[in-house]
This record gives structure tokens, sequence and C-alpha cells, in this order.
């Protein structure tokens, strides 16, 4: 057993967190939405077709934004086709992932699902294929009152209130060799800053998120921001980014698996530094903030019929990877790491909600359940509230080739002034050792009572939840806890992931 420390002071907040961090990414992939949210027959099917156990599972994992339709299928996507009366809806080919796309959901039907889910939605409009006059006029059908053509269509279709989406991604990936209609950095940047431009004279509500690299390690990383915000940085809220987590070939180690955590902060941590450095160039008080609208595990299902399947079928078993125990670790540091970026980081987005890289599974007819990476995201998107308080973290740790000294603690502490309560979510991630945390929790007043204790812990970091037994891996009770006053003592599970919240008399 090793001793590590934690000390939170309620006058040293980082920021209030904004709850969008907790979004997840619904595409037109796979089985996302056909076959996942979306199964017409199932018997807890509702009557627009979308699975009653998806929806409440989707309510359990507490998913705040959902971004849709895309990701790659995105950047050929027609709106028009996905609105309109389901019976005259085209078939097509989506070149993105081979496969016909029906359009039975659309515009109307997601929005339907969103209020269902109690979900905000993040929209994207088309820059592969399409532009600012489709930006423009997607945006007039949905969010403009009324009294013009394509808001009187909408009306028409069945939605006579405007959806009042606010958020918007301009375009997807743009900077990808494997995108339709990719683009380079000026190209991008221009039409970036003419769509936005068009958006907002058209509903100055909206808030706009352009395209970052599509990787911490593409070629291109860093011009392409530069570039891109040379020319749009204006007229943007939000710059994006994405990150999928492997393990390398050459250290396959759960140690550098879990290192990702420190990677991704550097990604943020840079990605912030370049557009203060387009806001320094251009004498600008503006402040960009980040939308890490595509992160999450996966590497296993990154090949052959995980990608692309023959004969362009509707829903394949696309991208349909197994989480372990593992995999949940390093979803809750993750995710830890987010909180301490509240300042700057405003929305992100677990890749993807169903099937497709993804915390829920279904079968068709049957059930569907958690993956083990559901338990901690679920976790935090519940109980983290208010504000994020800076953690000073006293732990031993295990150096690394790159990051140097890790500790074994990764933390992260929201305090929630209106209900007196604290979250805080702890990782160990030393493999061998218990960890004895002395948890000081100052300023944030006495008489402190445990609301919850729980870890997440597999003594088999391999286990994955199945089909057959979906609940193998699951939060269980922390139980080696004790509350002194504003000090806590807890012993915490070699590789494990805990969350702790107490609460005060405050109120
Ligand atoms: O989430 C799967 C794919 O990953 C998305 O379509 C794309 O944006 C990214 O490359």
């Amino acid at each position: 057993m090793f001793q590590a420390s934690l000390i939170v002071d309620r006058d040293y907040p980082l920021a209030p967190l904004d709850r969008r961090v907790f979004g997840v990414f619904v595409e037109h992939l796979g089985r996302c939405v056909y076959d996942g949210i979306h199964e017409p027959g199932h018997p807890t099917a509702d009557a627009l077709g979308f699975r009653g156990d998806v929806m409440a599972l989707t309510r359990e994992l507490g998913a705040t934004l959902v971004r849709y339709p895309g990701g790659n299928f995105l950047s050929g996507y027609d709106w028009e086709d996905g609105v309109g009366p389901l019976v005259q809806r085209p078939r097509r080919l989506d070149l993105a992932w081979a496969s016909t796309e029906t359009n039975q959901v659309g515009t109307h039907e997601f929005m339907h699902w969103c209020r269902q889910v109690g979900a905000e939605p993040m929209f994207g409009v088309n820059l592969g294929t399409r532009g600012a006059d489709e930006a423009r006029r997607y945006l007039e059908y949905c969010n403009h009152p009324g009294g013009t053509a394509l808001s009187e269509r909408r009306r028409a279709d069945g939605a006579d209130a405007p959806f009042g989406i606010r958020l918007w991604c301009l375009g997807n990936e743009m900077d990808g060799p494997w995108q339709i209609g990719r683009k380079t950095p000026d190209e991008y940047g221009r039409l970036a800053s003419e769509t936005a431009k068009l958006m907002r004279w058209l509903d100055p509500s909206v808030e706009l998120a352009a395209c970052g690299s599509s990787a911490y390690d593409m070629p291109s990383y860093g011009v392409w921001e530069d570039r891109v915000l040379e020319h749009c940085f204006d007229e943007v809220d939000y710059l994006s980014l994405h990150s999928y987590f492997v393990k390398p070939p050459a250290d396959s180690s759960t140690e550098s698996f879990l290192a990702q955590i420190e990677t991704n902060a550097r990604y943020i941590e840079d990605t912030l530094a370049i557009a203060d450095a387009v806001a320094a160039r251009k004498r600008s008080r503006k402040r960009l903030m980040l939308s890490f609208d595509e992160w999450n595990v996966w590497y296993r299902a990154r090949h052959g019929a995980h990608m692309r399947q023959p004969g362009w079928p509707e829903a394949p078993r696309l991208l349909e990877e197994v989480y372990t125990a593992e995999d949940a670790l390093l979803i809750g540091g993750m995710l830890t790491m987010f909180m301490n970026h509240a300042d700057r980081l405003k929305v992100a987005c677990l890749a993807q909600l169903c099937n497709v890289i993804a915390p829920i599974m279904t079968e068709p007819g049957g059930p569907a359940w958690r993956q083990t990476i559901f338990h901690p995201f679920a976790q935090a998107a519940r109980w983290a509230r208010g504000e994020v308080l800076r953690p000073v973290i006293r732990s031993p740790g295990r150096l690394h080739p790159v990051h140097g000294e890790l500790p074994h603690l990764c933390a992260s502490v929201v305090d929630d002034p209106d209900t007196g309560r604290t979250a805080v979510f702890l990782l160990n991630r030393d493999l061998g050792e218990e960890m004895d945390l002395t948890l000081h929790l100052r300023g944030l007043g006495p008489a402190r009572r445990l609301v919850l204790a729980e870890e997440l812990h597999a003594a088999d970091l391999h286990a994955a939840n199945t089909l057959e037994a979906p609940d193998r891996v699951a939060p269980r009770d922390l139980v080696n806890l004790s509350i002194d006053g504003e000090r806590l003592r807890a012993r915490l599970k070699p590789a494990s992931w805990n969350l702790i919240v107490t609460q005060t008399n405050r109120t």
C-alpha cells in the first residue's frame, strides 16, 4: 500500500463545469441509428420506431448533448433527404461507410428522440460536398419561426415550432484524406468563415465549432489550426479536437495505455496555445473555447470488415468495439482530465452512443446492455455538477518516457454550492498496490455526510460485459472509507476508478 493525498480548497476554484462535456455522438454509421437507437419492430419501440430500452439507458448514461448526423457520413449528406414523408425519402449510397442509407431517420425523428432522452442536439452542416448556401438553408429550415419557404416547409413537415438548435459543427474532420471533400486549411478556413457569417446573420443565437485537426498526430496538426483560425477566428466559438485511444504495438502495457490521459491533456493545452497565439496576432481579447467532439478507445475494431463491407449493406455491423475494464479506467481518467480543463473545454462527445464504438450495445429484437465504459461516464454525468476546484495531488508515480513522472492518482473535484454536494473522482492507476488516500476538502463546510461511494474494479483487466454476462464489470460500494470533518480517508484498489460524493449542511 502507498500513501497519496488530494487537497482542494473552496477558495481555489478553476471554473464552472459546462455539463455539455457529457455529450455523446450518434452517426449514421453501422448499427448506431438503424438497428441501434431505431428499430421499429422491437418490442420496446415507440410510435416513431425508437427503442425504449435504449432511450432508458441513454437517460441513465446521463448524456447531456448528442452530436448528429456524423462524422464522416456528414460530408456526403443531403439534409433534404431526411425530411418530408418517410415513403418519399430516397435510398442513397453512403460513400463514407460503404452502406445504403434509407433516410428513415432524419432531422424530425432525431429531434423527437433528443427530446425523449432529454439531451441537447449538436448538429453538423456538410462542408464536404456542399457549402455555405446549404448550411444557411438548413439552418433556416430548422430555426426560423415561419413565413418563409424553408421554415414553412418545416412546419408542413410536422414541426410547427422552430427546433432552436443552438450548437453546430462546421463540417467534420476536413483535414483527413478519408474525408469526402477534404480541404486544405486555407480552403476550409475561408469556407468555415463564410458559412459561419451566413449562419449568424440568419440566427445570432447559434454557437459554431470549426474543425481542428482530426487527431493530435496528424502531420499537419498545428499548421492546420493556425491557418484555419487565421480565416475564421472571429466568426467561430469553438475549435474541435478528436482523439481515439490505442494501444501502441511498441508498448502495449496498461501503464502506457493510461498515460494517454496526459497525451490528451497536452493536446488540449497545445491547441489552446495555438488558438491564443492567433488571438495575440490579431490583438484580440477573445478566447476560443474547445469542443472535444469525438473521443473514445478505438483500436480493436479498426480494420477490414469492421470498417467497410461489400455489397452496400444497410446497417452493417461496423466498429463494434468490445470494451474491457482497462478501457473503463482510461475513460474515467479522461473525464477527470476534462473536468480539470473546465475553464476552456466546454463541449465533449463520447464517440459514439450505440453499437458503434459505444457504451450501449443492442441485439435486434433482443436486449440492450451497458459496456464497461458506460459506468464511469454515467457516474460523472450524474454527479459532476457545479464548480471544478483546483486539485493539489501528492502521489508517487511512474516514470514515463515522454511525460516524465506520472502520479498514480488522477483526480477531479466538483462542488455544487446549490446542493452542498461535492463529488470526487479518483483513478488509482497503479496496477499492483492499494492507495491509502487522504482527501482534504477545505472550506467546504463542516458536518459532511457521505452520499455515495463507489468503485469500479475488476481483478481481470480484460474482463468485458457481453450479451451473456452484461454486468460482469459494474460499480460496487467502496467500503474502506472514513470521514472526519473536512478530511476523508479511503483505500483505493489497484487499477480502480472511484467516486465519492459527500454533502455539507451549507444549504
Ligand atoms: O466515429 C467514427 C469516425 O471517426 C467518424 O465518422 C469520424 O469523424 C472519425 O474519423
